[in-house]
């Protein structure tokens, strides 16, 4: 999400980090800040701007900020709108603590309370902001040591980087969840978020792990954890250039989103499961809570792959929380005679908050007085801001033009939703325990599907030649085989169709000989017995058949040609778990077409204009 940089040594310009930070722009760039240490003056000088990093250069040319140690941020918004007050780095009251942060404080909101209730004063919107004041809190005089102690009290995700005017001569850094790496050599010290901030500098990296504490001098460091008992360090030579540092080691930006997964459904479940009430926690939707116990009837509106993501929440939706819904591609909604009442709530799902045909519908909504609800990833976006009430992804910005860890989150953040509205209405506590340990388990059974990634890659080998695909699915699985299409099409240019099996034989079926392969998604729910003899129909045409299956179903792989395993979970949330290999499909078919699989052509990542 958000990039960071620290640095402490010899040079004061402040050209350094900036050019460090430039690396990690990619990442997320609503605002930008700097905080640096001023010996002349013993102060901490700072300064802060929204967009990109060049609007934070073009204010400080001229000024004389600069120093050392000193940290740089480029923000992807998480709590808080692009704005300079959320901007970081943020600091302590007295202006001697100042910090970077990438991640979410989950447990903020009562932290916040403690520190005001002591008497300090805050000054963003933002998660951040808690970590400076509960620093100064602990602070004696000793950096680390206020460190260590405020960060035992944190829930949630960090990479932090820390500097203090009474105690200088240092940076503090620390992960949860977030990464972070240093690197020390004959420049002097380095932090940084991300490898790609350090290669100008050094490839000679010390990756921090999880609860560790690392004290970074111009001419060397120790780690500890938060215990303060010293850890050894292994320094790690990295052969990647820039571009496959941003990447991570991956080929492209698309493979990496697909591989964080994990991590991003992770984000979006942070602090949002109550796993004995069985209960989901939407701080965005909880002033609202009254008013949505009276919506009776749903319209969910979004494009593209965010569209998909609506039509799993329909059934999500009205399964667990018994709310009629309604799905429709924004684009026709704007221009049909929507019928909103005071019981019906229009939900629009975008990563990007921008997309224009969205945006609209949006505005018919509000113009005929309607409650409109949002799902969306990129923080203070039109959409986020034209909304009554929402839920943030927090999946991190996505730079693949195709859609693949927004899509997740989004699904994730759906099934939240049903959580929440559903244990409002009929939903017992004990199917809520059920679903919430459910999607505790994500991340995990998420990780697991991943490793299939070999195994698609040579699937896709097998089947690159072909021009065409059916992809069909029943229930649940129905968006999914349409996402699937639409992904294979955007990727690698092959002509696919997403159809719900039931229709198959109401004309797809024409289509199908040994040449036209299907994409069956039988995952063991409700409907499998169905998709079998879907599949069974297609094989008496000598179609093969890539089917999507759950683990220990032996059974399928004795009429499908290809199998790909993914593994148990309730039925309303296998999409999260069958989207992925469907996802790495289309990743490879593309690939191995010589494909732009990131920017690929005619296709825009956030479509602006109708
Ligand atoms: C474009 C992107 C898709 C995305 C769709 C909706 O078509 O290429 O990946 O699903 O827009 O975008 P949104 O930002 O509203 O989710």
């Amino acid at each position: 999400m958000c990039g960071i940089v620290g640095y402490i040594g010899n040079n004061k310009d402040i050209a350094l980090g900036l050019e460090a930070l430039k690396r990690l722009e990619y990442r997320g760039y609503d605002s930008a800040g700097i905080a640096a240490y001023d010996e002349a003056t013993g102060t901490i000088v700072f300064a802060k701007a929204v967009g990109k990093i060049e609007n934070l250069e073009r204010k400080l040319a001229g000024s004389s900020i600069g120093g050392s140690p000193i940290l740089l941020h480029t923000r992807w918004a998480t709590h808080g709108e692009a704005t300079e007050e959320n901007a970081h780095p943020h600091a302590d009251c007295k202006g001697n603590i100042f910090l970077v942060h990438n991640g979410i404080i989950e447990n903020y909101a009562q932290l916040k309370q403690k520190l005001a209730e002591r008497g300090h004063t805050f000054a963003s919107e933002t998660d951040t902001e808690v970590l400076p004041h509960l620093i100064e809190h602990f602070f004696r005089g000793n950096l680390e040591e206020a460190v260590r102690k405020a960060l035992s009290l944190v829930k949630g995700s960090y990479a932090v980087a820390v500097i203090a005017k009474e105690d200088p001569g240092k940076i503090v850094a620390a992960r949860l969840s977030s990464p972070l790496v240093l690197s020390v050599n004959g420049s002097g010290g380095f932090v940084a978020s991300d490898p790609a901030a350090l290669l100008a500098h050094s490839n000679k990296v010390v990756f921090l792990d999880d609860e560790e504490v690392a004290v970074v001098r111009q001419d060397g460091f120790s780690v500890s954890d938060l215990k303060n008992n010293l850890k050894e360090k292994e320094v790690t030579e990295l052969e990647w250039s820039l571009e496959e540092a941003q990447k991570g080691g991956y080929e492209h930006f698309m493979l990496k989103e697909i591989m964080e997964q994990p991590e991003s459904i992770a984000n979006a479940l942070r602090g949002r499961l109550l796993l004995e009430e069985g209960k989901a926690r939407l701080g965005g939707v909880e002033h609202l809570r009254e008013k949505l116990r009276q919506v009776k009837r749903m319209n969910i509106l979004a494009m593209g792959t965010a569209l998909y993501a609506g039509r799993v929440g329909e059934y999500m939706l009205e399964e667990y929380a018994g709310i009629p819904c309604e799905v429709d591609s924004a684009s026709e909604f704007r221009y049909r005679k929507p019928v909103l009442d005071e019981h019906t709530a229009s939900l629009f799902v975008s990563q990007s908050g921008e997309t224009a045909d969205t945006l609209a519908a949006l505005k018919e909504v509000k113009d005929k007085g309607g409650l409109a609800l949002g799902i969306v990833n990129a923080v203070g976006s039109s959409i986020a801001r034209g909304t009554d009430a929402g839920v943030y992804n927090h999946a991190g910005s996505e730079i693949g033009v195709a859609s693949t860890k927004a899509f997740t989150s989004q699904l994730t953040v759906l099934a939240l939703l049903a959580l929440f509205l559903g244990r409002q209405r009929d939903l017992s506590l004990v199917i809520g325990q059920c679903i919430a340990k459910e999607l505790s388990r994500l991340p995990e059974l998420v990780a697991k599907t991943l490793e299939s990634a070999p195994q698609v890659e040579e699937m896709a080998k097998k089947y690159k030649g072909k021009e065409n695909f059916l992809y069909i699915g029943r229930k649940y699985s129905y968006p999914i085989a349409m996402e699937g299409a639409l992904k294979l099409k955007e990727i690698s240019y092959i002509h696919a169709e997403g159809y719900g099996a039931g229709e198959m034989k109401h004309g797809p079926i024409a289509l199908i000989d040994e040449n036209f392969p299907t994409v069956a998604l039988c995952p063991s729910d409700s409907v499998y017995e169905k998709m079998v003899s879907s599949v069974q129909e297609i094989k008496a045409r000598r179609g093969p058949v890539i089917a999507i299956a759950t683990e220990g179903n032996k059974e399928i792989g004795q009429l499908a040609d290809d199998v790909l395993y993914i593994p148990k979970t309730l039925e309303m949330l296998t999409p999260v778990l069958s989207v992925i290999p469907l996802q790495l499909f289309a990743y490879y078919m593309g690939v191995l077409r010589g494909h732009n699989v990131d920017m690929p052509r005619n296709l825009a990542k956030s479509v602006t204009v109708e």
